[in-house]
């Protein structure tokens, strides 16, 4: 297949003849790649079972893991769902449109595939001014995974979703880099009290100092809980080398990298600017400075190392405070070891 491309930040004249032409291909039931304010969504027309099943063969994605669908206005969304408790009207209004999905209870119109057989659907209001224009320009909900290969880190940048997915999909939308860098909270809002299936851009703090009581999915904490969103149960945005996580002082990931390096491991280590300051290693990745830096540069610098030549690659673990909770989430995913 021919993927076509098109550029539409903001300095691109032809800014709104690209969305028109992206919103043509997802009513005609084709697959396009756009960016939302957390990572890149693979979309396709929600209500079209045979458009959704292209996504799955495009990403080989496992059939069982149900899809996000993406709306331009709380009108939509409630179009979509057979009824909404009090705390979600609240969330809409604190949060949307931006990084946060709500699983509501299914009215049935979006295609059976997209929920993967499931009687709820998961729905958010993308925050990003081009995901909002294609949207509206498409008139139809649009159900969207991250545009990656299944397993791979989720795409931060077009090019990432070029790298995976040209030639699978239909078309790109170019918009340059996505700004939040992690995928949207997944909250449960099928009960009394909401509960964080996925962590994300919303942080638990944020969603309590607006409703109160929030619980977490028991299946993200404990191993041996089966997690209520079927996504959570996979191992995900791996990069090609090992990738070990390490707590502690810089010292500790010194020693580490050290013994490593020793033994004639090529030791690539990704860590926050202070921690990268003070070691020494093959190759090193700059995360950032603050929590909101590390989270915006995660996926990048989990693909970078891919075109390195590096045995082993070395994180350091952060706080899970705030945002730092979906950074340590995606992190533990993509680790094979975790050295406490
Ligand atoms: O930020 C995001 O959410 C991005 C952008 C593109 O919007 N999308 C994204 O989609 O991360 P995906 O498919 O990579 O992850 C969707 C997650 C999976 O863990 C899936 O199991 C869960 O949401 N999910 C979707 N519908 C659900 C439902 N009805 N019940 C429970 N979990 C659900
Ligand atoms: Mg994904």
């Amino acid at each position: 297949m021919d993927t076509k491309r098109w550029y539409a930040n903001d300095f691109q004249q032809d800014k709104q003849k690209a969305i028109q032409s992206a919103a043509e291909l997802l009513k005609a039931g084709e697959t396009v790649a756009f960016p939302t304010e957390t990572v890149y969504g693979l979309g396709a027309d929600a209500t079209n079972k045979a458009a959704i099943s292209k996504i799955f063969q495009a990403k080989g994605r496992p059939q069982d893991n149900p899809l996000i669908v993406h709306v331009a206005t709380p009108q939509q969304l409630k179009e979509l769902v057979t009824s909404i408790p009090n705390y979600v009207d609240k969330l809409l209004e604190a949060f949307t449109p931006g990084p946060i999905t709500f699983v509501l209870p299914s009215n049935g119109r979006c295609a059976e595939n997209v929920t993967a057989g499931l009687d709820s659907v998961g729905v958010r209001l993308p925050g990003h001014p081009i995901a909002l224009k294609l949207l509206q320009e498409a008139a139809v909900p649009v159900a969207a995974p991250s545009a990656n290969l299944s397993g791979k880190p989720s795409p931060t940048s077009a090019d990432h979703v070029w790298a995976d997915l040209n030639g699978r999909i239909a078309g790109v939308l170019d918009g340059g880099a996505t700004g939040v860098g992690l995928e949207s909270t997944v909250l449960d809002c099928t009960q009394a009290i909401p509960i964080i299936l996925r962590p994300g851009g919303i942080t638990k703090e944020q969603l309590e100092e607006a409703v109160g009581t929030v619980m977490i999915d028991p299946g993200l904490a404990n191993e041996k809980e089966r997690p209520k969103s079927p996504g959570m149960k996979y191992r995900h945005y791996s990069p090609d080398a090992p990738l070990w996580l390490v707590e502690g002082p810089s010292e500790k990931l010194q020693k580490v990298i050290d013994e490593e390096m020793k033994k004639g491991h090529r030791v690539g280590v990704m860590a926050a600017s202070k921690t990268v300051a003070a070691i020494e290693a093959n190759l090193k990745k700059d995360l950032g400075a603050n929590m909101e830096t590390v989270a915006a540069t995660l996926y990048d610098a989990l693909r970078m190392f891919n075109e390195h030549d590096v045995d082993l690659i070395l994180c350091e673990a952060f706080s899970e405070q705030g945002i730092g909770q979906a950074v340590m989430n995606r992190l533990k995913k993509a680790a094979s070891d975790y050295i406490k």
